[in-house]
């Protein structure tokens, strides 16, 4: 999703400071010998325990939105980089009155330094950039280095789900997840023509039905 500028940023991200988990990286402290002092305490974000499930590039919240209220039992943290996108997506969980979501404003690279291993038990990676040049492969959210990141996150039993547009970046994807430790399921080419229940329509989804293009969905779990 490109950056643009949008009106009262500063004053529109403050509004929205009780959804947002709040960190800085000049915080973190590199030299700890404790690591876990820098691990966000999830069930005291949430002020409950409950199943942590995780939107990767979460745009402007139409899927992390409909998710949680499907799913008022599941705790949910939805991830995105670009701050005037992020701040869309807070204000539509406040105008909905959302208290299942928080988010979280940071590159996905930076997971690990936040997160306890094995807490996550749904990640989705909904029309992630598919970066096309090769030189960028390290960029998208499927290649070796997020998987590593995924494997830490996720749960026993826990999953990835991914969807997209582009064929080229689904093949990539397909091959990247059985090259580095995961089994596949539930592949889809065609979602939209597929039996498939209960998809949740994402924006750019939405753009590229509207276009006739098919929507391809993949399920990898930890072998
Ligand atoms: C094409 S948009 C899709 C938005 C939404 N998931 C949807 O399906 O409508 C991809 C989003 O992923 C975000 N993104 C890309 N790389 C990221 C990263 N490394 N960490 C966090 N967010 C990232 C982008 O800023 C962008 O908003």
């Amino acid at each position: 999703m490109r950056p643009r500028k949008i009106r009262n940023l500063t004053t529109r991200r403050e509004n929205c400071t009780d959804l947002r988990i709040p960190y800085t990286l000049e915080s973190f402290d590199f030299r700890t010998n404790d690591e876990h002092e820098n691990f966000f305490d999830i069930e005291e974000i949430f002020g409950r325990k409950a199943p942590l499930v995780m939107e990767i590039g979460c745009g402007k919240g139409q899927f992390v939105c409909e998710y949680a209220k499907r799913n008022p039992d599941k705790n949910i943290i939805a991830v995105e980089c670009v701050p005037t996108v992020l701040v869309e997506a807070c204000e539509k969980v406040k105008e909905e009155n959302i208290d299942n979501i928080r988010f979280l404003e940071m590159k996905a690279e930076y997971l690990p330094l936040f997160m306890r291993e094995k807490t996550v038990c749904e990640i989705y990676l909904n029309f992630s950039t598919p970066y096309p040049k090769s030189r960028h492969e390290s960029h998208r959210l499927t290649s070796k280095l997020f998987l590593d990141i995924y494997k830490k996150l996720l749960c026993d039993d826990g999953f990835i789900a991914q969807k997209t547009d582009s064929q080229c970046f689904f093949e990539y994807s397909l091959e990247s997840f059985s090259q580095n430790g995961f089994v596949l399921s539930e592949i889809s080419l065609d979602l939209h023509k597929s039996d498939f229940e209960g998809n949740i329509v994402t924006e750019y989804e939405q753009k590229f039905v509207n276009q006739g293009l098919p929507i391809y969905r993949l399920v990898a779990k930890i072998k």
